[in-house]
């Protein structure tokens, strides 16, 4: 691991949403280097947070610091998408907040050997949870190529998805592509660099491969569906988001679960009988918050950051 420290993004957003308070329970369902654990466990002396991260790493990171939380801090080892489960394991019905820092985190990204990055040469891995799944190798070695363009261009908005997809075909037809540099080389070899672009031409298939291997979108559809069971009323739920596939996912959920049932129109009146939309949250804020300038000038990771954040509704 290198010593990249991984700077929270939001942190003061984060806790003006989620406002923590004295003998509430929040889960924090990406502990990662505990930024936003830490924030909330410094913000009320006696509120207490459940760690979750499917990383080792996060948690072998927490057990250098946990110990000053003693009594108010509780890691658990899974993905947030089986977070009802996770819960139950260790005794918890219910809680009152839930913080989602999407992504991986800069220790991920920063440590070679986890092949997340094409800055390092390494095998091609990608997996948060490294004792379990495919890697991003069993799949550009294994997927056929129609299915693994419409990847590549859906989870990386990659428009050339294409042309990179046959170069992967013809290029594994020869040999495994195993490393992180095989593969950008492959992708370099139909993207060409102008002075033009911003960015690498392979950021954004390794962009889509991550999503995939990880089931990132899965993942978030799976939480924030939980979110509504798990969250007691009243209870906060956050969520940071970094592209726009993530904070799709979360505007629809919340343009749902939150938006007003729409009024029988005099023109379509509405059958007596008719379900109503039931509301189960309310919005804290229209808007998404984003990060200030001047958090984006410390923070690169932080240009592309949306908050979304709500409360849970009783019934009624
Ligand atoms: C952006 S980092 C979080 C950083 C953290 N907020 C901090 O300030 O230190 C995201 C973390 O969430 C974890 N993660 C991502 N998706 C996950 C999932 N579905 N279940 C559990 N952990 C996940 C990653 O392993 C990573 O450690």
């Amino acid at each position: 691991m290198t010593d990249a420290p991984h700077i929270p993004v939001m942190l003061n957003e984060v806790l003006a949403a989620l406002q923590p308070t004295a003998n509430e329970v929040y889960v924090d369902g990406t502990l990662g280097a505990g930024g936003y654990t830490r924030g909330i466990l410094n913000a009320d002396k006696n509120c207490k947070v459940i760690g979750i991260d499917r990383d080792q790493t996060a948690h072998d990171l927490a057990s250098q610091w946990g110990a000053d939380y003693a009594g108010r801090l509780t890691l658990v080892k899974n993905s947030f998408g089986n977070l009802e489960e996770a819960l139950s394991e260790i005794g918890v019905e219910s809680v009152d907040g839930l913080v989602l820092d999407l992504g991986v985190s800069s220790m991920q990204f920063d440590e070679a050997d986890r092949g997340f990055s094409f800055r390092f040469d390494a095998p091609l891995d990608m997996r948060m949870d490294r004792n379990t799944g495919e890697t991003a190798a069993d799949i550009v070695n294994g997927m056929a190529e129609e299915e693994l363009a419409n990847l590549i261009y859906l989870y990386g908005e990659e428009r050339k998805s294409r042309h990179v997809a046959s170069a992967i075909i013809k290029a594994r037809a020869v040999s495994k592509i195993t490393t992180t540099k095989q593969l950008a080389d492959i992708i370099r070899s139909v993207i060409h660099v102008s002075p033009r672009d911003k960015i690498d031409p392979s950021t954004r298939t390794f962009q889509a491969l991550r999503i995939a291997v990880n089931d990132e979108l899965g993942e978030l559809e799976s939480v924030l569906s939980a979110a509504e069971r798990v969250l007691k009323v009243g209870g906060r739920l956050v969520v940071v988001t970094f592209h726009s596939l993530e904070d799709r996912i979360v505007k629809n959920f919340l343009n749902e679960k939150a938006r007003p049932a729409p009024s029988p129109s005099r023109h379509l009146p509405m059958a007596l009988d008719a379900p109503l939309n039931r509301l189960s949250f309310s919005l804290i804020t229209k808007k998404p918050v984003l990060p200030t300038e001047s958090e984006m000038k410390i923070n690169p990771r932080a240009r592309s950051a949306k908050l979304r954040s709500a409360i849970k509704l009783g019934d009624s």
